[in-house]
Formats: C-alpha cells, structure tokens, sequence
C-alpha cells in the first residue's frame, strides 16, 4: 500500500512540475514574442519616419534655412566628378557657388551651368599639387574673404596605385598634397571664419572607404583618406557651430574610375543627395550610401584572412584601372 501511495505521489509529482515546465515555456515563449514585436514596432517605426522624411522636405532640415540664405559654399576640385555635382546639388538649394580648381576652362562652363539655377558663382585657379606653403592657402583665403562662406566641401583627390616602392616619390608627395594637405589647410584657413558666424555653418570632407579598408596598391591614398577621416571626425567631436561631416565612399562613377563600372559602383548625384541627407539628419559621417556601408561593415566584421582577401581584390581591380588609365593617357600623347 505504502508503495503505490509514494508511486501515486511521484506520479502527482511529476505532473506538477511538467505543468509548471509547460507554463515557464509558455511565458518564455509569451516574453519572446512580445520582445520580437517590440523590436518589430521600433523598426517600423523608423522606417516610416525615414519615408516621412523622404516624402516631406519641408520637415526636414532646410539647408539654406540652416546655414543662412545667399551664403556660398566653396567647393575644392568642384570642375569634375563628385565635386562638380555638388556645386550643382547645391546650387539648386539656393547655395552661391565658389570652385577652388587647376583648370579655368572646366570651371567657367561649370559657374555658366550653375548660374541657370539663379545663383552667383566665382571660381578661383590654384592646383593643390602646388600647395605645400601657407601662403598658398592664404592667397585663396584673400579670394573669399568677403564672402559668406557657410559651407566648405573639401573633395579635391587624386589617386595613384601600385606597389609602394614602385611608385614615383612625386606621385606620394602629390597625394599627401592634394588629398590631404588641402583638407588640413583649408579646414584651417576657414574655420575662424565658420566658426564667427551668426548662422551655422557646416564642413564637409570627401574621403574614402579605403580609409577603413587599407589596400596594398593604394597605400599612400589610404593613408592619406585615413588622415583626412579621422581629421574630420575629430573635429566634429567638440565642434558647436559647425556641422562636420565625413563621408567614406567606395566606388563612384567618375573620371577616377575610368568609368569602370562594379556591381557596387554609384552614380554621383545619389552620393551627393544621400550626403546631403546625412548633413540634414545632423550626422557627422556617412558611406556615401547604405550598398557601401554594408560591404565596409560586413569586411570589418569578417576574419582577417577574409577580409585581407577582399582588400588584395580590391587593390588589384583598382590597379588594373589605373593602368588602364596610364595606357590610354601615353597612347594620345603618342
Ligand atoms: N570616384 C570614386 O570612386 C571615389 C571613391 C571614394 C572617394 N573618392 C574621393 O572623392 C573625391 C573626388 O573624386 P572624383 O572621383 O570626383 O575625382 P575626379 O572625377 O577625378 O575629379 C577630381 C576633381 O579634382 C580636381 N583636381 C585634381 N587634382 C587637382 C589639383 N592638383 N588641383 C586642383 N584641382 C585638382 C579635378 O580637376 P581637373 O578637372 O582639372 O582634373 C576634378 O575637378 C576625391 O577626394 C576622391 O579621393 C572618389
């Protein structure tokens, strides 16, 4: 009798707890779910507030509005490329347009083109390859010293590639110049400027994707895109009245690409408008767009084996095109 009493009980026992286990799960499960809908709210939430965004410029930060109306925005290497369409992009917000370039031809036609959307233009002739003395700086300083300067786009680059102890010291001592000691200097002859006026103004530096993926045939335009981001950044960090913003692209369709086309390669023009988006949303470092983020992202977080692969692929593709140019280049010479 005893025993079927305590295997009575034991059975009782185990039922409880099988019950007890099925209700833990069932809470679990019940905790689970109302988790995933919450994360599932907060996504959607914020995709809708993104398309409101989108579809409703007046909601969004009004560029002019911000950083003052008949302001300028001087634009470096503006004649060509990224830079030439955000002379345009920005004209069309009402921005007077000032281009720092070498050849006065290309950026008379395009101060002609950005003239039809009501604006004023000037342009003035420095090459940046000639830029190692303060000087240098200062004397296009005195050039728009008396204008209202908001916004400072500090695109102008240039990119050799190729083993490192190939290539010609000029070549390196150009992309320290040109890439990255324009970007200092400009950044410094402009900021008291920037930074005394009554409206905000805002800073906008062009690096690269290499900056965050050093590659073994650009090493010296790594280094030097590395510079300018972590320059820009920096600044943003403790900046009040200026708006800094890095942007790290990949590839874009320009005169730099050869007009090479990769499944990843974007036009200018989306670039542009999606930097300028993230000027509005007041971030102070943007991919260019989401294709480029999610290739860098999904590189940095990948082993190093892998990662360095895809870096090596990389630099040759982009060898290759540089070669390709250098072909080109010496056959209309010949
Ligand atoms: N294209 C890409 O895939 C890519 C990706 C990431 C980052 N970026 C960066 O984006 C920026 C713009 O590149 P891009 O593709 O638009 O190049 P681009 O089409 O070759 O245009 C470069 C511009 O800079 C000017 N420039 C070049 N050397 C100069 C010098 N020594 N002095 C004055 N102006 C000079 C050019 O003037 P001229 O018309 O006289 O040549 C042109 O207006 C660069 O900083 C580049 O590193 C480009």
């Amino acid at each position: 009798m005893e025993l079927v009493k305590r295997g009575f009980q034991f059975l009782v026992s185990i039922h409880s707890k099988l019950i007890h286990k099925y209700y833990q799960h069932i809470y679990r499960k019940r905790k689970l779910k109302t988790f995933l809908m919450g994360v599932g709210c907060l996504y959607l939430l914020r995709r809708f507030s993104q398309l409101g965004m989108a579809l409703t410029p007046s909601i969004r930060r009004n560029l002019i509005g911000r950083y003052g109306e008949e302001s300028w925005a001087i634009v470096t290497g503006g004649s060509d490329g990224i830079g030439k369409e955000f002379c345009i992009q920005l004209a069309k917000q009402k921005f007077n347009i000032a281009l720092v370039g070498r050849n006065q031809k290309k950026m008379d036609q395009v101060c002609l083109e950005l003239q039809s959307f009501g604006v004023q233009t000037k342009f003035i002739v420095a090459d940046f390859n000639d830029g190692y003395t303060e000087e240098f700086y200062n004397k296009i300083y005195q050039q728009v010293e008396y204008l209202d300067i908001s916004l400072l786009v500090n695109n102008v680059g240039v990119r050799e590639a190729g083993q490192f102890e190939q290539q010609r010291m000029e070549d390196s001592f150009m992309m320290l110049r040109v890439n990255a000691l324009s970007t200092l200097m400009m950044t410094r002859v402009l900021i008291n400027k920037l930074q005394n006026r009554n409206k905000k103004s805002a800073v906008i530096t062009i690096s690269s994707g290499q900056a965050y993926l050093p590659n073994p045939f650009l090493s010296v335009y790594s280094g030097t895109k590395a510079f300018t981001n972590y320059f820009t950044q920096s600044l943003a960090l403790t900046s009040k009245n200026i708006d800094f913003l890095s942007v790290t692209p990949l590839s874009v369709n320009t005169d730099m690409m050869n007009n090479k086309k990769e499944s990843y390669t974007i036009e200018t023009k989306e670039l542009v408008q999606n930097v300028i988006n993230d000027l509005r949303e007041g971030k102070t470092h943007s991919f260019g767009c989401y294709k480029h983020k999610r290739i860098i992202n999904h590189l940095l977080w990948r082993n190093q084996k892998y990662r360095n692969n895809a870096k090596i692929k990389m630099g040759v593709d982009l060898r290759n095109i540089h070669q390709q140019q250098n072909r080109l280049e010496e056959e209309q010479q010949k």
